[in-house]
């Protein structure tokens, strides 16, 4: 699915392959992404500007739905969202996976049905439980012991509240150590290994006003290769097996988390979805089988792999300088909006749009406009060697855990986001402005 269908190129051999299907190019170097030359969204919108193409989550929201027909498909909100967002997902038949009251109630407020969507959280406040009674979440993922009482307690008299244990199956997967979450060591689940995974279930089922539906795993982000799913699946199923044998009980779901991996740059690897499901479908005949189960109903919660492709992030250079034998390109935005590059590395390719090239590439280092030498966006990448102040450059496969993670850093505001489509360009989230940031400082 990561594989894009472009347009021939009018010349040369540019590799479009991480952009949006829609992504055409247009004279004079533009380049067209849901039909909407991206120069113009700069100018309009102003910049930086995140650009959603919605006919690319759409698509991806359906590629996930025909790969997994017997499954559920929840979209992880973490990686992106907003109205428009929720209201696409739901449209395309898809359940949503939320982490906090924030998430949960925005979701709703937009319309979304609230027994579709899984509540997770290894820390859930308060005030995230209460909205999620209030509100009547479809399933809580419980992810420690304490949880097992807080939740039957705010349960009302009549109530029942289905829940989920989060189990770690100890397996190691994941694009960087921060967001590898299979193993043990880590402050996500319950352990297999300790045995606090079987201990909260048997007392989840000593509770009469919770209804434990199945388990759940999340053995990390930006995975690439199907592998550390089957085998996470084969010791989850041995551990239903177990909870057969130990209580009687057949679990009906088992949600094996999201992490689907995708190419942030031309030539880097990305997961197959449709072999991930196939493969999934038949390691869980075989294990059930040989367990003498029935086939739980599968769930699986993907975030970047629906919305990461579809974002392009939208930049103005305002300096250029040679330091050293390195070009440094800045830009109106940096780790502000994307923390990505400085947290885990991320490694992007960047590009010049809205007017065509005068000089040959040559290597520059794009950084942001925060106080910081950690600032940078991308290192190492090729733009044309006459790229200037008043240029525009963009970031495609920036549509997850970019804006979602964004910060008040150096009190910038953080950028709007503008859905493209069908030729159409239209607000979704507006710029933060210096007075929203003011607004807040309430002490004297
Ligand atoms: N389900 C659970 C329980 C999760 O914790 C996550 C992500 C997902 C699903 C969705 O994972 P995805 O399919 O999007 O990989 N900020 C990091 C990623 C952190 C992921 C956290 N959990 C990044 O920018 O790479």
């Amino acid at each position: 699915m990561t594989t894009a269908v472009i347009p021939a190129p009018e010349s040369g051999t540019e590799d479009l392959s991480v952009w949006p299907a829609s992504t055409a190019r247009h004279v004079h170097g533009g380049l067209t992404v849901g039909g909407v030359e991206l120069a113009e969204v700069a100018e309009r919108f102003g910049t930086p500007v995140y650009v959603l193409d919605e006919g690319e989550v759409r698509e991806r929201c359906r590629t996930y739905r025909d790969a997994f027909p017997e499954a559920e498909v929840l979209y992880a909100a973490k990686a992106f969202l907003s109205r428009a967002m929720v209201r696409w997902v739901q449209e395309e038949g898809l359940g949503l996976d939320v982490c906090s009251a924030g998430e949960l109630e925005l979701a709703v407020a937009a319309g979304f049905p609230p027994e579709r969507i899984v509540l997770h959280g290894n820390a859930k406040s308060p005030y995230d439980l209460e909205s999620a009674m209030r509100l009547g979440v479809g399933r809580i993922v419980i992810d420690s012991p304490s949880e097992i009482a807080r939740i039957a307690a705010a349960i009302g008299p009549d109530g029942r509240q289905k829940v989920m244990v989060r189990v770690v199956p100890g397996i190691s997967a994941g694009g960087h150590d921060k967001i590898r979450t299979g193993t043990d060591g880590q402050k996500f689940g319950l352990s297999v290994t300790d045995g606090s995974a079987q201990h909260a279930v048997a007392r989840i089922l000593a509770q009469p006003r919770l209804e434990l539906t199945g388990l759940h795993c999340h053995i990390g982000s930006q995975i690439t290769e199907v592998k550390p799913y089957l085998t996470a699946l084969r010791r989850m199923v041995g551990l239903m097996a177990r909870i057969r044998d130990a209580h009687g009980r057949v679990l009906p779901e088992l949600d094996m988390g999201g992490g689907h991996g995708i190419a942030y740059r031309p030539g880097d690897a990305a997961l197959d979805v449709t072999a991930l499901a196939r493969r999934l479908r038949s390691e869980l005949a075989v294990s059930c089988s040989a367990a003498g189960m029935p086939v739980p109903r599968l769930a699986v919660e993907p975030g970047r792999a629906v919305v990461g492709p579809a974002g392009v992030a939208l930049y103005r250079i305002l300096a250029v300088k040679h330091t050293g034998d390195t070009l440094f390109v800045a830009v109106d935005g940096g780790m502000s909006d994307n923390p990505r590059p400085a947290l885990y590395g991320a490694r992007y390719a960047p590009r010049l749009i809205g007017r065509a090239p005068a000089a040959a590439p040559r290597t520059a280092t794009v950084v942001g406009r925060h106080c910081e030498a950690g600032d940078v966006l991308a290192a190492g990448v090729e733009l044309p060697g006459d790229v200037r102040p008043g240029d525009v450059i963009a970031v495609p496969v920036s549509g997850a855990y970019q804006l979602s993670m964004a910060s008040g850093y150096n009190m910038v505001g953080r950028p709007p986001v503008v859905a493209v489509h069908e030729g159409g360009a239209r607000l979704l989230v507006r710029r933060e402005t210096l007075e929203d940031l003011r607004r807040r400082d309430i002490g004297a």
